[in-house]
């Protein structure tokens, strides 16, 4: 196979950037929030950092071990470590990619959306008629279209002039308007009751299946793990990088900007009394909530709803494009398509799936259970087993770039033991959790 030498990123700032751009996105924002608040508070949010730590981390050291190590995208990297039976787990990985683009997709158009207007109209009078409208049907359709068609510029464009290019611009920028709007909540009259509600732990909740699933799925999907993002991001890594660093920095960050989230949401949804537009919040309440927050705001409010929509915007973006360069590099290693027929095919079936998604939030929400709940935590576990008790000496992997860290030792025992442990006892509850809720979204209950 007379194949190009592999792209490699052009510094070490850039792979960062770009992973952390993946790890970063709708799932800090968006879906954090609103899980937060459908699941009480502080006592989610712990949950969700202690899986970070405990298992995020180990998994995506092992994403990127294999990555690097290989040099492949997913279904050869499997298979170069495992043998030809691996390439299965990369096919689901490439599926799994897919599925969450397509809905995910629909999300960012209406970010797109809602920050265009910001920019152009000014914010919607009724926010929840506006949203009943344009969260479903063919306007929805159209802006994940727009969208769509971004994220596949950019993946056209290869890794280090498309995504690492703007990643390097777009993640420092995000960081500032998150920042900069948490800033500003904090000056609002009655912020308080915000962060008292965000940081104080209901700890009858704690403890129920529940939400300990919901903590496990999200942190999963905030950091980008389950079906090789992570690894295919590693794949055009130098051979001289830190993996232990790196997995540290990222899932730092990631959890970083999702607290940071917190510190913004909270606080201007209580400031401005609408706390009760979130409680047992789901999946469309922040895009009610917080406009009204914004209109209420008065003159100031269209400029902070404009940001805080970009910032969505920006977040979505640089993580939607390493949805699809899972997808995208599996094409090109596997079948030899040039890059550019991989984005174009690939993207066009994507953007049709995303039409499903765009009819009904009620499917969307089904396929964001479906891929969280059970692809991404399933994918994490047989990664964990692969490079737990499959692959030959993972240590002299990481060791590479990496000598002189010493925590890493004890990684490979938490990946055959602890991480495969934890998400067998979570999938064994979030299966049957995940059947009954899409039953019941299935009969519109
Ligand atoms: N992590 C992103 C977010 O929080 C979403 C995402 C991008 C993702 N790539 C992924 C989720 C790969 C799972 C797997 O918005």
């Amino acid at each position: 196979m007379a194949t190009a030498a592999r792209e490699h990123w052009n510094s070490r700032f850039g792979f960062v950037a770009a992973a952390v751009g993946s790890a970063v996105g709708l799932g800090n924002m968006w879906r954090f929030s609103y899980l937060t608040a459908e699941k009480g508070g502080a006592a989610f949010v712990g949950l969700y950092l202690l899986f970070t730590a405990a298992v995020g981390l180990p998994v995506m050291l092992a994403e990127l071990t294999i990555g690097r190590g290989s040099g492949k995208s997913p279904i050869l990297a499997l298979a170069h470590y495992g043998g030809a039976r691996w390439k299965a787990l990369g096919g689901l990985f490439v599926a799994t990619g897919f599925l969450i683009l397509s809905y995910y997709s629909v999300i960012a158009g209406w970010t797109l959306r809602y920050a265009g207007e910001a920019l152009i109209i000014g914010l919607p009078a009724d926010p929840g008629a506006h949203f009943g409208e344009i969260s479903q049907g063919f306007g929805a359709f159209l802006f994940h279209l727009a969208f769509m068609g971004l994220t596949m510029g950019i993946v056209a464009g290869g890794v280090t002039k498309g995504i690492e290019r703007v990643s390097v611009v777009a993640m420092p920028l995000l960081f500032v308007l998150v920042c900069g709007i948490a800033l500003y909540a904090a000056t609002l009259d009655g912020a308080g009751a915000g962060y008292a509600y965000y940081l104080n732990a209901d700890l009858d909740n704690a403890f129920s299946m529940d939400v300990l699933v919901a903590a496990a799925g999200q942190a999963f999907f905030s950091l980008s793990l389950g079906m090789g993002a992570m690894l295919t991001f590693a794949s055009y890594l130098q051979r001289d990088s830190n993996l232990p660093n790196e997995s540290l920095i990222i899932a730092s960050a990631d959890f970083g900007v999702a607290f940071l989230a917190g510190l913004m949401v909270f606080p201007i949804i209580f400031a401005l009394g609408l706390s009760a537009d979130i409680s047992g919040s789901t999946l469309g309440a922040l895009f009610v909530a917080l406009p009204k927050a914004f209109i209420n705001m008065g003159g100031i409010g269209r400029l902070i709803g404009l940001l805080f929509f970009l910032a969505l915007v920006v977040g979505a973006l640089t993580s939607a494009i390493s949805l699809l360069e899972v997808v995208v590099s599996a094409a090109v290693d596997g079948l030899e398509w040039t890059r550019e027929k991989a984005v174009i095919v690939m993207g066009l079936m994507i953007s049709m799936l995303g039409a499903a998604s765009a009819w009904s939030l009620n499917i969307l929400d089904v396929m964001d259970q479906i891929a969280n709940n059970i692809f991404l935590l399933g994918g994490g576990l047989a990664l964990s087993i692969f490079v737990g008790w499959v692959m030959d000496d993972p240590l002299a992997e990481v060791a590479e770039g990496a000598s002189g860290v010493r925590w890493f030792f004890a990684w490979r025992q938490l990946l055959r033991w602890v991480v495969p442990a934890v998400l067998v006892f979570v999938l064994y509850h979030s299966v049957p959790t995940t059947v009954a809720n899409i039953g019941m979204l299935w009969r519109g209950e």
